[in-house]
């Protein structure tokens, strides 16, 4: 079996962190150091080739086949969905979730203002739930919107809860449960070789 023609890409930050224990746990040599800026490894006949991208570039990069398998959130996959890209197994690890969260354990009276870096996410749900929100869209640091009067309301990952609590911010609502999922191009997935190896693994899991 050879992975010579196989590559992997890697969300940066918790996901890598992840990917790395469970790549050692498999006994495939971890090409990443620490110190090194590269984020493309060539395969070799030991370990797929790999590339390190941001969180929501990946189901992009997998889609479109640039890679056969990646690694990200489910929170990402949710928000930035993609037709080419299937989900084949639950990693199970960088558990959190994405939760509506305020100053009060109080659902929003009316229309109110939601900020947010999962808008998507975030107006389906409300659209369900039929409530009218205006959505500002931030990249990080969600905290400091309510403390800073930007929004209310934020909707944000939630793992020990000691972020919402620095800023007395309180959970309402558990909109989606999120670990590592792995994905793999729908069409490489199906047709690749090279990659029935990984659908034998996973079989193996279940
Ligand atoms: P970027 O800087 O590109 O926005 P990010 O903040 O999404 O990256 P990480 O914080 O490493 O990057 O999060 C990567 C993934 O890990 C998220 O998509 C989510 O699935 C999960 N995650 C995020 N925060 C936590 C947390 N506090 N505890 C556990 N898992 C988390
Ligand atoms: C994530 C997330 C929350 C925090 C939640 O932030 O955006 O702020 O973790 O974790 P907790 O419930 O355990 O406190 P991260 O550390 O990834 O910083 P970021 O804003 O740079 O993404
Ligand atoms: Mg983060």
């Amino acid at each position: 079996m050879s992975f010579q023609n196989v590559t992997v890409a890697i969300a940066k930050g918790r996901i890598l962190e992840g990917a790395k224990t469970l790549w050692q746990q498999s006994g495939l040599l971890w090409p990443v150091d620490e110190d090194s800026r590269q984020l493309w490894f060539a395969p070799s006949p030991e370990r797929p080739g790999m590339l390190i991208a941001r969180a929501r570039d990946i189901p992009t990069l997998v889609g479109m086949g640039i890679a056969d398998l990646g690694i990200v959130g489910l929170d990402v996959l949710e928000e930035y969905p993609n037709n080419h890209v299937l989900q084949v197994a639950d990693l199970k690890f960088a558990q959190c979730r994405v939760v509506l969260a305020g100053q009060k354990n109080q659902w929003p009276e009316g229309p109110t203002r939601i900020a947010t870096k999962y808008q998507r996410i975030a107006q389906t749900y409300f659209t369900i739930h039929r409530h009218p929100v205006e959505m500002v869209s931030l990249s990080g640091s969600l905290e400091l919107a309510p403390v800073i009067g930007l929004a209310p309301y934020i909707v944000d990952i939630v793992d020990t809860g000691n972020t919402l609590r620095q800023h007395q911010l309180t959970e309402i609502a558990t909109i989606l449960e999120s670990s590592a999922r792995l994905i793999a191009n729908a069409s490489h997935w199906r047709t690749k070789p090279e990659l029935e190896h990984v659908r034998h693994l996973l079989q193996h899991e279940e």
